[in-house]
């Protein structure tokens, strides 16, 4: 279940929504999905059998494995990683935040879209806010990890997981009966194979990599919890259901909704802030289910920075030698991770640029080496037993595994990689 927390979050209710949007829809939707079994079952199996075989965090996991340094460049870039990640992240959890706020105290934020717009344009523009509303997210992540509150958040999510999904499950079902909500269902199912370009295929294999929280060590962590005799393989496939579960019922509010209220797909990151206050409006309880459907968001959100926190929060400890404990860690990330969010909230670029270079470029690279660590490097140098943790797995689907990781994984990364760059044009 907190593995699960950390992969459903803002990149399935805000990223999917307006990634998709911006993709062609139906083009965009069905290479996710193709990405999502060939990328996502192979390697979040992988990141939970490196920490459950290391029993170590992204520091090192690679180091205990492989026997040596030579991988170490690997926990590097996944902690990097978590860096650029968090300092948008917590951005976009801001806002969520401020939507709470707004809920919370009912501020008429506008009847028509323009007005939504706009109000959204006034909300992320003011700085001193915006830097306020991501201190709360950035203050709650790190006192989550400083009192080593992790199983309560994982007892907490337990029971709100199901709620977000009843919750999005009746929104869905209101936004359906709004007139014109089958042009947006159409955007959203059909596939126009012309629309799937080089860069919609990148974008999609992107997405698969931040839904999933794979490619840079945080599954790794959960792995290395996970008590001797938990299956790996049913736990990776629940993961992923849930996950895509969620990621569908947020296109099946947001787009039939935007085509309802004559709005643009491609509207961009403001999408879903813009798209479901106008939805609230429309339902009856309004303030109840705002209120209910932010404090949710902000949730989901809170157990994936914890996982993205604890990446960089270990290695800092680790990587000290014992200088700095766990505490002292804690704050020195929380720290960098303010100086990153304020950065992230000055510069629209540097915002834009986090977003698209962590999930296209360096979850996909992480992913890439691991993939090669796990399936080259270490049956190599002696160390099969990764590939066979899960005892009683059926002798086809542990081929299967280790085929997708060998060839199809690296294989496919790569061509998307030569493919956007024009190799094949
Ligand atoms: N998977 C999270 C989401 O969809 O919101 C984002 C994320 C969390 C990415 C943790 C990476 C990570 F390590």
């Amino acid at each position: 279940m907190a593995a699960a927390g950390s992969a459903v979050g803002l990149g399935n209710i805000w990223k999917f929504p307006y990634i998709a949007g911006e993709n062609g829809g139906g083009a965009f939707l069905i290479v996710y999905l193709l990405c999502v079994l060939l990328f996502g079952m192979p390697l979040v199996m992988t990141e939970f059998l490196i920490g459950k075989r290391s029993g170590k965090s992204a520091y090192g996991a690679f180091q205990e494995l492989s026997g040596n340094n030579r991988w170490q460049w690997l926990s590097w870039l996944c902690m990097l990683t978590s860096f650029c990640i968090m300092g948008f992240y917590f951005v976009v959890t801001g806002w969520c935040f401020n939507y709470l706020m707004e809920a919370f105290v009912h501020v008429p934020s506008g009847l028509n879209m323009s007005d939504l717009s706009s109000h959204f344009a006034e909300v992320s523009a003011d700085i001193p806010r915006m830097i306020t509303f991501s201190l709360i997210p950035i203050f709650l992540t790190a006192a989550v990890l400083w009192f080593d509150v992790n199983k309560g958040i994982e007892r907490m999510s337990k029971t709100l997981m199901p709620l977000l999904l009843v919750l999005m499950v009746l929104m869905a079902g209101r936004v359906l009966m709004l007139d014109g909500s089958n042009i947006g269902m159409r955007f959203f199912f059909q596939t126009d194979f012309s629309k799937i370009t080089p860069t919609v295929i990148m974008e999609a294999m992107g997405q698969c990599f931040f839904s999933l929280s794979i490619g840079m060590g945080a599954l790794i962590t959960y792995g290395a919890y996970m008590p001797k005799g938990q299956n790996v393989t049913r736990t990776s496939i629940e993961v992923i259901v849930l996950d895509t579960m969620v990621a569908l019922l947020a296109g099946l509010i947001i787009f039939p909704a935007v085509f309802a209220f004559g709005m643009d797909p491609a509207e961009g990151p403001q999408l879903v802030f813009v798209v479901l206050p106008a939805i609230f409006e429309q339902m009856s309880f309004s303030w109840f289910f705002s209120v209910l459907f932010f404090s949710l968001l902000c949730i989901a959100a809170i157990t994936s920075t914890i996982s993205l926190m604890e990446v960089a929060v270990a290695f800092v400890c680790e990587a000290s030698h014992g200088k700095l404990n766990r505490k002292k860690s804690v704050l020195i990330v929380a720290a960098l991770v303010v100086v990153l969010a304020v950065f992230n909230v000055l510069s629209i670029t540097m915002f834009n640029i986090s977003d698209e270079v962590t999930a296209c470029i360096m979850m996909p690279v992480g992913a890439l080496g691991m993939a090669v660590f796990v399936g080259w490097f270490l049956p190599r140098n002696g160390e099969k037993g990764v590939l066979d943790a899960d005892k009683g797995i059926k002798r086809w689907a542990q081929k299967t595994y280790i085929a997708a990781l060998r060839w199809l994984v690296p294989a496919a990364i790569l061509l998307i990689f030569l493919n956007r760059l024009g190799v094949f044009r």
